[in-house]
């Protein structure tokens, strides 16, 4: 407040004023005064400096009202001081506590309109990335098997020979050693070793049937290694996925029906399957499955005409190993041979993902360009 709206520092006999209407009329300005600052007084902080102003107890304008105008007024004004003083008093007070209302509903409504959640606004996608081909294949594949009564079951990617050769019917020196030359580790000296990066997943048909009693019948997802030079179709590292049931009286159709089935959820069912004499030490007998091929429809023939690239005009694509396990191998488990048959197959993923989603390199697999991951999303 100016020095020149500061009348309440004076008293009546200073300003000159000796009835009551001139009492009414200061009253009555003094109030306007109090308004215009009301007025502005739009926040907690202007709140404060505006009641401290006016009911400050040593020098707001009431206290000072009251010293200045009321008490040293003249007998005959001190009525009409004191009721329009009563009257400022009900006043500013009133309007002080509308204001603070006023002030706190706005800082309220504020806050609340900053905290309202509005649940018809599209939610913040995040990009989280998405699962590799190789893990969706995975994922493909083991839905078709859970479907028929399969589980999954995992092993160790560091083997011991026995384990992944001796107890899979592979002897030392076995020439079929050769086609799964691998990494052998450097141990530390005092490690009992030798051991070796797993050269297939068959194994943990071994370390499942140590496990678990028959019935058995499981899909072993996972990672494997041999010593192959990189090209279209080798990586050192590559993925399988191994099957395996064991049961009382499981028979070679058993084992070709489930083939059939999985080559049909996975490729369409308008594919055929055929498997051809092959030989691998843990089954007897050992078949290799080729599907008809998906490209030409296993015509031979490309659709554009001439022979299909894909098949090469046989019209059979090979896609896996399998057989009837091999009885030696129950004996490495303590497995009754009379008692129980089954079969077993082992996938390589990569170039079962290669077949379906027409992938030409292996190597685009491992070398993580996402233009090339993003087409599967
Ligand atoms: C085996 O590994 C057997 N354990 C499969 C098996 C299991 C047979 C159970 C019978 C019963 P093979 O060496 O053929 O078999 O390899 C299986 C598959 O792995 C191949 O068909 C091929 O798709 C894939 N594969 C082999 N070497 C590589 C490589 N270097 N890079 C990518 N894929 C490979």
């Amino acid at each position: 407040m100016s020095t020149s709206d500061s009348k309440h520092t004076q008293t009546l006999a200073t300003l000159g004023v000796s009835s009551a209407e001139q009492v009414h009329s200061l009253f009555a300005e003094l109030r306007s005064q109090f308004d215009a600052a009301a007025r502005s007084a739009t926040d907690e902080n202007s709140w404060k400096a505006l009641r401290d102003a006016w009911f400050g107890r040593r020098s707001g304008v009431l206290t000072l009202v009251t010293d200045n105008w009321l008490k040293p007024s003249s007998p005959e004004l001190k009525r009409a001081v004191g009721a329009s003083l009563n009257e400022l008093r009900t006043h500013v007070d009133g309007r002080i506590e509308t204001r603070r209302i006023a002030i706190e509903a706005g800082a309220e409504a504020a806050t609340n309109a900053r905290d309202r959640m509005d649940l018809s606004l599209p939610g913040v996608i995040r990009p989280i990335g998405t699962h590799h081909l190789i893990r969706q294949v995975f994922e493909e594949i083991e839905d078709i098997f859970f479907s028929i009564g399969f589980s999954v079951v995992e092993g160790p990617e560091i083997e011991t020979p026995y384990y992944n050769f001796e107890a899979l019917n592979i002897p030392e020196h076995h020439p079929v050693r050769d086609d799964m030359d691998t990494f052998y580790l450097e141990l530390p000296k005092g490690v009992p070793g030798p051991l070796l990066l797993r050269t297939h997943t068959s194994p943990v048909q071994i370390h499942t049937m140590e496990k678990r009693q028959p019935p058995v019948r499981v899909i072993v997802p996972g990672k494997v290694y041999r010593r192959d030079n990189p090209d279209a179709t080798h990586s050192f590292m590559f993925h399988q996925i191994e099957g395996l049931a064991v049961d009382a009286d499981i028979t070679f159709c058993d084992f070709t029906g489930t083939i059939d089935y999985f080559v049909k959820q996975f490729f369409g069912e308008s594919v055929k399957t055929r498997f051809r004499p092959s030989y691998f030490p843990f089954t007897e007998p050992s078949v290799e499955f080729d599907a008809s091929c998906i490209f030409c429809g296993g015509s031979g023939t490309a659709k554009t005409g001439g022979t299909c690239g894909k098949c090469k005009g046989a019209g059979w694509i090979e896609l896996f190993g399998a057989g009837m396990v091999d009885p030696a191998v129950y004996g490495f488990v303590n497995y009754d041979p009379k008692k129980v048959s089954g079969f077993a197959f082992g996938i390589g993923i990569d170039r079962l993902a290669m077949l379906k989603y027409g992938i030409d390199d292996i190597q685009v697999f491992f070398q993580n360009d996402v233009r090339f991951l993003r087409q599967f999303p």
